[in-house]
C-alpha cells in the first residue's frame, strides 16, 4: 500500500472513469455490465476521498460525446445513473457529502434531471466535500457557452470588455464554484483529455494508469495521490523559487 502524506493531499481530483467496456469485453460480458461494476467503483473512490478529507472530487460519468454511443448503451448509462443517485443520497448525507453536477444538464432526460436536482438540493447544507458529476459535459461547449453568456452581459452594460479578465471569465464557467484540480486520474491505458476541463486544468498534474476503471481500487488511487506527492508543482517558476532558495 502507498505511502500517503495526510498533509499534503490535493484539494481537488478529477478522475477520467475509462475502461468499462474493455473491462467487459475482456470478462466476456456486455459493455452494460462493465459500467455497472463501474458504479462500484465510484461508490468506492467516493468513500474513500471522502476518508482521505479530499474537499473536491469530481467524475467524468458522460461525455457530450457519449451521447453518439448506441441507444440502449445510452439509455443503460442513463438508468445507471438514475441508480445511483437513488441509492447514494443517504450515504451523501451520513458522510456530509454535497453533490453537484456540471455539464450540459437540459440533455438529460427530464426525469433523471429531477432527481438530480432533488438530490443536489437535498445535499446541499453538507459540507464535507463536495462530488461534481460531469454530465452531457463538453470542455469546448463550457467555454463557448460561457463566451455567449459573457458577450450578452456585455451587451446589457453589466460587464465592460477592459473588466473580463482569466477570474472573471472563469465565474462564467459551469465550475465557477469549484477550484482548479490538481491532480487528474484517468484509468485504461488512454492518454488524452477527451474534451474535459481544458480551462480548469492547465496547471494540473496528470496521472494515468493502464487500469480498468471498474478494477480501480483504494490501492490504486492511494497510488495516484503518492505519486501526486512526488511531484514538485512550479507554474512556470523554476525549483529554487518555490522552495524559496533564491538564486543559484
Ligand atoms: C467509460 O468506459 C464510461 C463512459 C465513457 C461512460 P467506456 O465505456 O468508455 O469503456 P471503453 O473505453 O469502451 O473500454
Ligand atoms: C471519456 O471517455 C468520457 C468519460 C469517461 C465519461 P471516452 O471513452 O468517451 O473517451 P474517448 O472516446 O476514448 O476519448
Ligand atoms: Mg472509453
Amino acid at each position: 500500500m502507498s505511502y500517503i502524506d495526510t498533509e499534503k493531499l490535493p484539494r481537488h481530483i478529477a478522475i477520467i472513469m475509462d475502461g468499462n467496456g474493455r473491462w467487459a469485453k475482456k470478462n466476456a460480458l456486455r459493455r452494460i455490465a462493465g459500467h455497472k461494476k463501474g458504479a462500484d467503483a465510484v461508490r468506492r473512490t467516493v468513500r474513500t476521498c471522502r476518508e482521505l478529507g479530499i474537499p473536491y472530487l469530481t467524475l467524468f460519468a458522460f461525455s457530450v460525446e457519449n451521447w453518439l454511443r448506441p441507444k440502449d448503451e445510452v439509455s443503460a448509462l442513463t438508468s445507471l445513473l438514475e441508480d445511483y443517485l437513488r441509492s447514494e443520497l443517504r450515504e451523501m448525507n451520513e458522510n456530509n457529502i454535497r453533490l453537484t453536477a456540471i455539464g450540459d444538464l437540459s440533455a438529460l432526460p427530464e426525469r433523471i434531471r429531477n432527481l438530480l436536482e432533488e438530490t443536489m438540493e437535498k445535499t446541499s447544507g453538507n459540507d464535507g466535500m463536495v462530488l461534481c458529476l460531469s454530465l452531457s459535459y463538453g470542455s469546448r461547449d463550457e467555454i463557448v457557452h460561457a463566451a455567449r453568456r459573457l458577450a450578452e452581459d456585455a451587451s446589457g452594460g453589466k460587464i465592460r470588455g477592459e473588466d473580463i479578465t482569466r477570474d472573471t471569465f472563469a465565474r462564467y464557467l459551469y465550475t465557477a464554484d469549484i477550484p482548479d484540480p490538481d491532480l487528474l486520474i484517468r484509468t485504461s491505458g488512454e492518454y488524452r483529455l477527451s474534451n474535459f476541463l481544458l480551462w480548469q486544468m492547465a496547471y494540473t498534474e496528470l496521472y494515468f494508469t493502464d487500469v480498468l476503471w471498474p478494477d480501480f481500487s483504494k490501492d490504486d488511487l492511494l497510488a495516484a495521490i503518492a505519486d501526486y506527492q512526488k511531484r514538485e508543482r512550479r507554474f512556470g517558476m523554476t525549483s529554487e523559487q518555490i522552495h524559496g532558495e533564491g538564486d543559484v
